[in-house]
């Protein structure tokens, strides 16, 4: 054998034991476990032989607590870059078969590395996370290495995308950095997010919780909010990725890629002329109305079951990406409460950091009553969705369905917070309240008047059908221009496509700041 030969096969020997992390045994528990290895998930993850690899024999430097007799090619993260339908994307995946995954110093310059690659070539990152956190033994060099990515993570926040999947645990600090990006993405029953676990939480606390009570994936996707997407297996989270990536750009400074529309863009729903009920206070599902108006039925949403009273997620109109947010009637009647605001708002601000048109459906009451959403700041998160709104300078395409009261009006993509078009179906009730709450008010001291009980009701009745006839309707606003169009349901489709057309060349530019203040 040649001096290159032995070479070569030195290198391909070094190439497999990297491969193998922390060992056949731990991989062997790793998928006891249900979980895949860090490779297998990049495997899945990437097109098929794209994946280059960076950093494969980066090893730890720490001596602390006999840690130096202990040490595994790639140091517990495998980092690089590929491609997912042709794009480029950098990836790092952490391997819990090396000290759990923990973060050292050198683990974490791995990961700075791919996001200052990803930064300097404008492709997003996608980081997969398995990790027990701060390795001990490397104690604030560990800490270092967390805030080195937290502040990449703050640079890059609207210029790349970032999306997180979180396929282990998922601890303490360690939970700031996919926190800090724009998607989480939560495996069922393998994953886990919290800032401190149960036994200190008992400690603390004495309360009494398990890990997936405190941080699993059913928890963060309906209480917290924290996780964006859930899937039941990771080859379904992977491919929950690669869908959502085809609806974004690669970053701040491109647009999202157009698909081949495959569907009829003038195609007419005449469902949609009868999907609103008789009664004002019967529900519809608007998941059916966005289904019946966007490419191919195909709706990709976010945050599915938390807030559901409000939908966002992502659609296609005549193959260019849109998000889509809309007050959902099915529940709690579409209400905006502190949840749903903050929902809309992140939402709003992610497609407007991206170049992503916004299509907004109305159909929403107004505020939540009470003293809960009081207490918990109702002001300012529903200032949030405002703020955002009225920040954004994506083009801007609204369709009032049913009722448009009070503030909730202005909030959702008003005409008056720059909506580019505005459009009403003949079945929108825009006005400052309902026709109940309103005659209340308007007519309390007569009503209080009318000793007789049916009397009084009848008279209620009366103004309450008078107040219906001359606001529960689009007119009105249409009359002041605050409407463009009253469409028919059934052509909501091809008046959207126009719509997004006409605003390709959109160009509007807020005033020079350092930043917006928005209410946090
Ligand atoms: C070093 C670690 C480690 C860590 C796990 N290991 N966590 N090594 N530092 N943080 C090692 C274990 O010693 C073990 O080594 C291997 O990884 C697998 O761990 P197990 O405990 O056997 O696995 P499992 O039973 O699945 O439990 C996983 C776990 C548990 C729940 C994550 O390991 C755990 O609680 N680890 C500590 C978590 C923690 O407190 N981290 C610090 C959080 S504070 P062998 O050799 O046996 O395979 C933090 C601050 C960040 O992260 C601050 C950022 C600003």
């Amino acid at each position: 054998m040649s001096v290159n030969q032995e070479k070569i096969k030195e290198l391909v020997a070094l190439r497999e034991k990297a491969k193998l992390g922390g060992g056949q045994k731990r991989i062997d528990s790793q998928h006891a476990k249900g979980k895949l290895t860090a490779r297998e998930r990049i495997d899945l993850l990437l097109d098929e032989g794209s994946f280059e690899e960076f950093d494969m024999f980066v090893t730890h430097r720490c001596t602390n607590f006999g840690i130096e007799k202990e040490s595994y090619y790639g140091d517990g993260v495998v980092t690089g870059y590929g491609t997912i339908d042709g794009r480029l994307v950098y990836v790092f995946s952490q391997d819990f078969t090396v000290f759990g995954g923990s973060l050292s110093e050198t683990f974490a310059a791995k990961i700075c590395k791919v996001m200052d690659m990803a930064m300097k070539n404008g492709a997003p990152v996608i980081g997969i996370n398995d990790s027990g956190g701060a390795r001990i033994q490397e104690a604030v060099n560990a800490l270092s290495g967390y805030t080195e990515i937290f502040q990449r993570n703050i640079m890059a926040s609207g210029v790349i995308p970032q999306i997180s999947a979180i396929f282990g645990p998922c601890a303490g600090g360690a939970v700031y950095s996919p926190a800090l990006t724009d998607f989480i993405l939560m495996n069922k029953g393998t994953s886990y997010m919290f800032v401190t676990g149960p036994k200190v939480v008992k400690t603390v606390t004495g309360e009494e919780v398990t890990q997936e009570q405190l941080g699993g994936a059913s928890m963060h996707s309906t209480k917290s909010g924290v996780a964006h997407f859930v899937s039941e297996t990771e080859e379904e989270g992977m491919a929950m990725i690669r869908k959502l990536l085809s609806y974004l750009p690669q970053n701040n400074l491109e647009d999202a890629p157009l698909a081949v529309c495959t569907d009829d863009i003038d195609r007419i729903e005449d469902a949609l002329n009868e999907i609103i009920p008789d009664n004002p206070n019967k529900p519809y599902d608007v998941l059916d109305v966005i289904h019946a108006i966007v490419d191919n039925r195909e709706f990709l949403e976010s945050q599915r079951t938390f807030a559901p009273n409000i939908v966002t997620g992502f659609a296609r109109f005549n193959g260019q990406s849109v998000g889509i947010i809309a007050n959902q009637p099915k529940y709690y009647a579409g209400v905006l409460d502190i949840n749903a605001s903050r929902k809309a708002a992140r939402f709003v601000r992610f497609c407007d950091a991206f170049n992503i048109p916004i299509v907004t459906l109305v159909d929403v009451p107004g505020f939540l009553p009470g003293t809960a959403q009081e207490y918990g700041g109702i002001i300012t998160h529903g200032a949030k969705l405002l703020f955002a709104y009225g920040e954004a300078t994506v083009p801007k395409v609204t369709v009032i369905l049913r009722k448009a009261y009070g503030g909730a009006y202005c909030v959702m993509s008003s005409k008056h917070l720059r909506g580019d078009l505005n459009y009403a179906w003949p079945t929108a009730e825009i006005a400052v309240m309902g026709a109940q709450g309103a005659v209340e008010v308007l007519m309390a001291k007569e009503a209080k008047a009318i000793g007789d009980d049916a009397e009084r009701a009848k008279f209620l009745a009366e103004k309450e059908e008078e107040y219906r006839t001359k606001f529960a309707n689009p007119y009105v606003a249409a009359k002041y221009g605050y409407i463009d169009d009253v469409i028919e349901p059934r052509n909501t489709r091809f008046r959207i496509i126009r719509a997004l057309q006409s605003l390709v060349t959109k160009k509007v530019v807020n005033p020079p700041k350092k930043h917006s203040n928005i209410p946090l």
